[in-house]
C-alpha cells in the first residue's frame, strides 16, 4: 500500500478527503446508534434473563462505539447533539426505512444480529485498514466487541434451526434481512468506492467486502439448512462476484 497515512485531522490533505472521511464516519455512527436502538427492541423479546442482560450489554457497547466515532466527527465540526436527536436521519441509518429493521420477536432479533450487525462489522473491518488513522484505531477496539455479538447471533440461529418449523419461518423471513444486510455494503464500483480505494480509505471495493461477508456466513447457513435468496428475486443490484450458493450439509439434512 502506498497511500499516505493521515494521523490526525490536521493532516487531512484536502476537502475531498475530508468529505469522504465524514461520509464514512456518518454511515458508521448512524449504524452504531441505530443498532443500539434495535437492540432495545430485541431486549423485549429475549427469552431468558441472561439473554436480556447480554443484549443490554451489547446495546451499551453499540453506544460506546457511537461515542468513539462521534468524537472524531465532532473534531471535524459535526454537531453531535443534533445528529443524535434527528429522527428523520435515524430512519435512514440502515436502509432508508426504519420499518426495515423492526423487530417483532426473537426470530427477528436473531436475524438482525446474525445478518445486519455482522454485515456492519464486516464493513468496519475494512476501516481498520483505512488511511485515516484515528478512524482505523477506533475500529480496532470496536471490533473486539463485535466479534462477541457475531458469535452470539450465530449460536442463536444454529439453535433455532434445529426445529424444522422454526427453520422454515427463518427461511421465510431471511429475504428481508438479507436485503438489509446487502444494503449496508452499498453498490459496487461507484465513484465514491473508487475514490476510497485511491486514497486508501478502503482496501477493497464494496463487492469484495460483501463477498467476504457471504463467505463467512455460508458455513453457518449450510449447518442450519438455510439458503440464500435467488439473485433474480432481489430488488437490489449485487456485485457479479457474489456467490449465493450454499453447499449441502449432512447435519442439516439429518434434522430436516
Ligand atoms: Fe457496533
Ligand atoms: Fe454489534
Amino acid at each position: 500500500m502506498n497511500q499516505p497515512i493521515i494521523n490526525s485531522k490536521d493532516e487531512i490533505p484536502d476537502e475531498h478527503y475530508r468529505k469522504m472521511v465524514l461520509t464514512l464516519m456518518d454511515r458508521q455512527a448512524g449504524r452504531e446508534i441505530a443498532t443500539a436502538e434495535v437492540f432495545g427492541q430485541c431486549v423485549i423479546f429475549a427469552p431468558t434473563l441472561d439473554d436480556k442482560v447480554r443484549i443490554t450489554r451489547y446495546q451499551n457497547e453499540e453506544l460506546k462505539h457511537f461515542k468513539l466515532v462521534a468524537k472524531l466527527m465532532a473534531e471535524l465540526g459535526v454537531d453531535i447533539d443534533h445528529y443524535v436527536a434527528d429522527r428523520k436521519r435515524a430512519g435512514a441509518r440502515f436502509t432508508g426505512n426504519e420499518s426495515d429493521v423492526t423487530v417483532t420477536d426473537w426470530i427477528d432479533a436473531t436475524l438482525f444480529n446474525f445478518m445486519i450487525d455482522r454485515a456492519a462489522t464486516y464493513q468496519l473491518t475494512e476501516y481498520t485498514r483505512g488511511s485515516y488513522a484515528p478512524l482505523a484505531k477506533a475500529n480496532v477496539s470496536i471490533l473486539r466487541d463485535e466479534e462477541r455479538h457475531k458469535d452470539f447471533g450465530e449460536h442463536c440461529l444454529i439453535e433455532m434451526c434445529r426445529d424444522p418449523e422454526m427453520r422454515a419461518e427463518i427461511q421465510r423471513r431471511f429475504h428481508k434481512w438479507f436485503i438489509g444486510a446487502m444494503r449496508i455494503f452499498g453498490r459496487p464500483g461507484t465513484p465514491g468506492n473508487r475514490y476510497c480505494l485511491e486514497v486508501g480509505l478502503k482496501q477493497r471495493d464494496s463487492g469484495e467486502i460483501a463477498a467476504a461477508y457471504l463467505d463467512s456466513i455460508r458455513p453457518v447457513m449450510a449447518r442450519c439448512g438455510l439458503k440464500f435468496p435467488r439473485r433474480e428475486d432481489l430488488p437490489i443490484e449485487l456485485a457479479p462476484e457474489l456467490n449465493l450458493e450454499v453447499p449441502a450439509h449432512h447435519d442439516a439434512q439429518r434434522v430436516a
